[in-house]
């Protein structure tokens, strides 16, 4: 198996000493270290998801057409992107899955770079490696240089996981300009988009401001386990150039990379009902608004932050003596270090934990 070779150790662990003094709290743990929903999956999509239980056939690893379009509708109705042709969109199973085997799915390998965010997501490196191709940690063309003509896959990841960044359409297009220059995909994770905390939704890379009226060379990759409460489901979808996505559905097909057809039921319903997501946003925002508070009195700055389910957090200390000084308060977060060298002085602090949690937080962190 070649990813034991290449493949980086799975850095969880590292956190069993901080979750052990965090758990002897007398009032428990609160654990902000994933960012894992902890509330119900929203009864309309349970019930699409019973109602298509009866599936004696093998799904289509296509979707089905009603799926296609309604990821297509939803783009039109939630970001904007009105051109989504049905036949360029694609389930998967979760996204973490594509953004993981996309690199080998697209024929990368060696010599071939794929560019990420330097502070970023760990499974875009990952993907590079399974591949057998060369990860880069980037952010602006200055730091590719020379090495550009290798560059075969760009991902962007806005709203990022972990520092809540959001890109600008303009950035955007600035991206999609060079890629376009150099031969290369650009593929933007943005499973945080409809979770923006100013007003303002992260524009998608599919955006007619961005694209210049073309999908060619472009991928949006989205994921309905955040904002819909699904990450049981596993339930995503990638869309953007119908011939790209043809590449991506031939090798699928051949390696059984399909999605269940209740859950591609569930999907589609979920798709096309904005009335849950609404509801889970507010809870989200109240407790976004409480931890936020919480560690500005404790003394945190908090940088970013302005979409998506994290909060990115620096005492201006190493990551590890940040962990430290929760954990002696009962509380779990995820260090920096995960997420790149570049992150070695911030947290993540996930809001993916109840009310109950996340009051718990702040009568620990306000009371001094
Ligand atoms: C940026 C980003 N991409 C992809 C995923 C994977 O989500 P899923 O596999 O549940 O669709 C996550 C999950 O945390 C994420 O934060």
């Amino acid at each position: 198996m070649p990813g034991e070779r290449v493949l980086p150790d799975f850095p969880w662990d590292t956190l069993a000493p901080f979750a052990a003094t965090a758990r002897n709290h007398p009032n428990g743990i609160v654990d902000l270290s994933v960012g894992a929903p902890v509330d119900p999956t929203p009864a309309l999509i349970r019930e699409a998801l019973a109602a298509a239980s009866d599936a004696p056939g093998y799904p289509q690893t296509y979707g089905t057409p009603a799926l296609r379009e309604a990821v297509a509708a939803w783009f039109a109705r939630r970001r904007g992107v009105t051109d989504v042709d049905p036949d360029g969109v694609l389930p998967t199973i979760g996204s973490k899955e594509l953004v993981a085997w996309l690199p080998t799915l697209l024929g990368l390998g060696a010599g071939d770079l794929v560019v990420h965010p330097e502070i970023a997501y760990p499974s875009y490196d990952v993907g590079a490696r399974l591949a057998g191709a060369t990860p880069l940690p980037a952010d602006g063309t200055a730091q590719v240089g020379p090495a550009s003509r290798a560059v075969k896959l760009i991902w962007l990841n806005s709203p990022s996981n972990p520092t809540g960044r959001v890109l600008g359409w303009e950035h955007l297009a600035k991206v999609v300009t060079w890629a376009r220059s150099i031969g290369a995909v650009v593929a933007s994770d943005e499973c945080y988009a409809e979770l923006g905390w100013d007003g303002q939704d992260a524009a998608s890379i599919l955006d007619p401001r961005v694209t210049g009226g073309s999908h060619e060379g472009l991928l949006a990759v989205y994921s309905l386990s955040k904002q819909s409460n699904l990450a049981g489901y596993r339930a995503a979808f990638v869309a953007g150039d119908p011939v790209l996505v043809r590449r991506l559905l031939e090798v699928r097909k051949h390696a059984g990379m399909m999605v269940p057809w209740p859950v591609q039921e569930a999907l589609r319903v979920a798709l096309g009902n904005d009335a849950h997501v609404v509801a889970q946003k507010a809870r989200y925002r109240a407790r976004r608004e409480l931890a936020w508070a919480a560690l500005e009195h404790a003394g945190f700055s908090i940088d970013h932050s302005q979409a998506g389910l994290y909060l990115w957090a620096t005492r201006g200390e190493p990551c590890w003596d940040t962990m430290a000084w929760l954990a002696d308060r009962g509380v779990l977060v995820a260090p920096g270090t995960f997420y790149g060298a570049a992150a070695a002085r911030h947290v993540r602090v996930a809001l993916t934990a109840t009310d109950e949690r996340i009051e718990a937080l702040g009568e620990r962190l306000l009371k001094d």
